[in-house]
C-alpha cells in the first residue's frame, strides 16, 4: 500500500466552527483582510473570480496560438473506480509548450511590459519601442515549466529572459527554455535556494524579476501570475458546462429513438465537480484555481484537496502544525514531480487554500507513477492524457484511494463514491520524455 498522508485542514475547520456559532458566511474567520497598499477590502478567494479571471482570459485571446484546452470525460475510468464522473483538463496543450505554466507567466510580462513602456518608452513608435524592448531582462528561477512561459512571452515581446534552474534539472527541460531565446543557468542548490539566487540576481543586475512565488514583499507579479492562472478555471467550467449541455441532448435523442419519456432528471447528467484535487509546488496555481472555483461555485462549491510530494510537503506541515505560521519543508526534495519540488509556500496562495482548502495529501512519488499510468493508457473508449509526474500526482492519488481496500476510511471521509464527480488538471505533458516512456511503457532509451 502507498504511504499516503492526509492532514485536514483546521483553519479552514476552525473557520467553519466560527461560521456556525455566528451565522457568518464562509470567511468569517479569516476573509476579510486589507492588503498593504490597497484600497478595498477583498477575500482571499474573490480575488481570483470571474472578473479576474475574463480578464485573464480576453489577455490569452489576444496570442493567436489561443485555444481552450481540452477536458476530457473519463467516463469508462470513472466507472471502474467508482466514481460519478472524472474530468480532466489537459494543459499539455497550451500554446504548444506542454503545461499550464506560460498562463501565469504571459499574463504577468504582459503588465510588467505596458509598464515599463510607460516609464521607459512612452512616445516612441511601435518600431522604435521594440528596439528599446531589446534593453528589458526578464530575470527568474524555475523548476522548467514556469521559465519555458517567460521565456516564451520574453520572446514575443522582444525582451530578453535569463533563467535559473536547480541542480538536477532534466536536459530537455532546459533545452526547451534555450529554445525560446532564453539564457539558462543550472545552478547547483535547490530550487527555494535558486529563487533566491535569481531575485538576488535581478536586484544586482537590473533585471526584472518575474517569479512565481510571492513573499512579503514581493507580491504584485506573484499575484498576476496567478491571476492569469484563472484563465484555465474559467476555460474548465465553461467546458463542464458544455459538457453538461452535451449530455443532456444526447439522453434526450436517445429517450425520443426509444420512444421514452425526454429526460428530465437534471441528476443524471449533471457535471458540476463534487472534488477538485489541486497539486502543489509553491500552491500559487492551487490558490488561484480554488480561489476561483469556491467564488465561481458558491454554496455549491466542491471540496477541494491539495496534492503535494512527500519530500515537498509544506503546505502538509503548515497545516499540520497549525500554529498561524507557514512551514517550509527543508529536506532534500528527492522527487520525480519536479513541478511540485518546492519547499516554501507561496503566501498569496496560502491564504487562499487556508480558506477554502478541504486539506493536504502528502504522496509518494509510486502514486504520480500510477496517476501517469491510468491517464496515459486510458480504459478502452476514453480518451489517453499524456501527463507527466507533477500533471499526473492527482490522477494516482485518487485511484490509489478508491482501489485500494486499506485507504477505505480515508476514502469514505474525503466522500469518494460514486455519487462524486472529481474535476483534475493534468498541468502538464510528458516535459522530461525519458523518464515518462520508462514509467508509462516501461522503455529505456539509451541517451546519445
Ligand atoms: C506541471 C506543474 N504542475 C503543477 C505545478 C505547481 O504549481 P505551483 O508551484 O504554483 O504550486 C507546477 C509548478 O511549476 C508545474 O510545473
Amino acid at each position: 500500500m502507498a504511504n499516503i498522508r492526509y492532514c485536514g485542514n483546521p483553519y479552514r475547520a476552525a473557520a467553519k466552527k466560527a461560521e456556525e456559532r455566528t451565522g457568518g458566511g464562509l470567511f468569517g474567520l479569516f476573509g476579510k483582510r486589507k492588503e498593504a497598499g490597497e484600497g478595498d477590502v477583498q477575500n482571499a478567494a474573490e480575488r481570483f473570480g470571474r472578473e479576474t479571471a475574463e480578464r485573464a482570459v480576453a489577455y490569452h485571446k489576444g496570442f493567436p496560438e489561443y485555444a481552450e484546452t481540452p477536458l476530457v470525460n473519463l467516463k469508462r475510468r470513472a466507472k471502474e473506480l467508482g466514481l460519478g464522473g472524472l474530468y480532466v483538463k489537459d494543459e499539455s496543450y497550451r500554446f504548444g509548450l506542454n503545461a499550464f505554466k506560460v498562463l501565469g507567466g504571459s499574463y504577468a510580462v504582459g503588465r510588467i511590459v505596458a509598464e515599463w513602456i510607460e516609464r521607459n518608452a512612452a512616445g516612441l513608435s511601435p518600431e522604435e519601442t521594440m528596439r528599446k524592448l531589446a534593453e528589458l531582462t526578464l530575470i527568474t528561477a524555475t523548476d522548467g515549466n514556469h521559465g519555458r512561459g517567460v521565456a516564451w512571452a520574453a520572446k514575443r515581446f522582444g525582451a530578453k529572459a535569463v533563467v535559473y534552474l536547480p541542480k538536477g534539472s532534466a536536459e530537455e527541460r532546459v533545452e526547451a527554455i534555450r529554445a525560446l531565446g532564453a539564457e539558462t543557468v543550472v545552478t547547483d542548490c535547490s530550487y527555494d535556494d535558486t529563487v533566491r539566487l535569481a531575485a538576488e540576481t535581478a536586484v544586482r543586475n537590473g533585471g526584472l524579476l518575474v517569479q512565481d512565488t510571492a513573499w512579503e514583499g514581493y507580491e504584485t507579479v506573484p499575484r498576476q501570475i496567478m491571476e492569469g492562472y484563472t484563465t484555465m478555471a474559467l476555460e474548465a467550467v465553461t467546458q463542464l458546462e458544455r459538457l453538461k449541455e452535451e449530455l443532456r441532448e444526447k439522453a434526450a435523442k436517445n429517450a425520443a429513438d426509444s420512444a421514452g419519456e425526454p429526460l428530465t432528471d437534471d441528476a443524471a447528467v449533471e457535471t458540476r465537480p463534487t472534488h477538485v484535487f489541486l497539486q502543489a509546488g509553491v500552491g500559487a496555481m492551487a490558490g488561484a484555481v480554488a480561489g476561483f472555483l469556491t467564488s465561481h461555485y458558491g454554496e455549491n462549491a466542491p471540496r477541494i484537496f491539495i496534492v503535494e510530494p512527500e519530500k515537498a510537503d509544506c503546505f502538509y506541515r503548515t497545516a499540520e502544525a497549525n500554529d498561524g505560521r507557514i512551514h517550509a519543508y527543508d529536506g532534500e526534495m528527492d522527487t520525480i514531480m519536479a513541478g511540485l519540488a518546492c519547499g516554501e509556500p507561496c503566501t498569496l496562495g496560502w491564504e487562499v487554500l487556508r480558506d477554502v482548502a478541504e486539506g493536504f495529501f502528502a504522496i509518494p512519488d509510486a502514486v504520480a507513477e500510477d496517476g501517469m499510468r491510468l491517464l496515459g493508457l486510458p480504459a478502452v473508449g476514453d480518451p489517453a492524457v499524456i501527463s507527466g509526474e507533477s500533471g499526473a500526482a492527482t490522477a494516482g492519488l485518487v485511484a490509489e484511494l478508491l482501489r485500494n481496500p486499506e485507504h477505505r476510511a480515508l476514502r469514505e471521509a474525503v466522500g469518494l463514491d460514486e455519487t462524486a464527480r472529481v474535476l483534475l488538471i493534468s498541468t502538464e505533458g510528458a516535459t522530461d520524455s525519458a523518464s515518462y516512456n520508462r514509467i508509462v511503457y516501461n522503455i529505456s532509451v539509451a541517451a546519445g
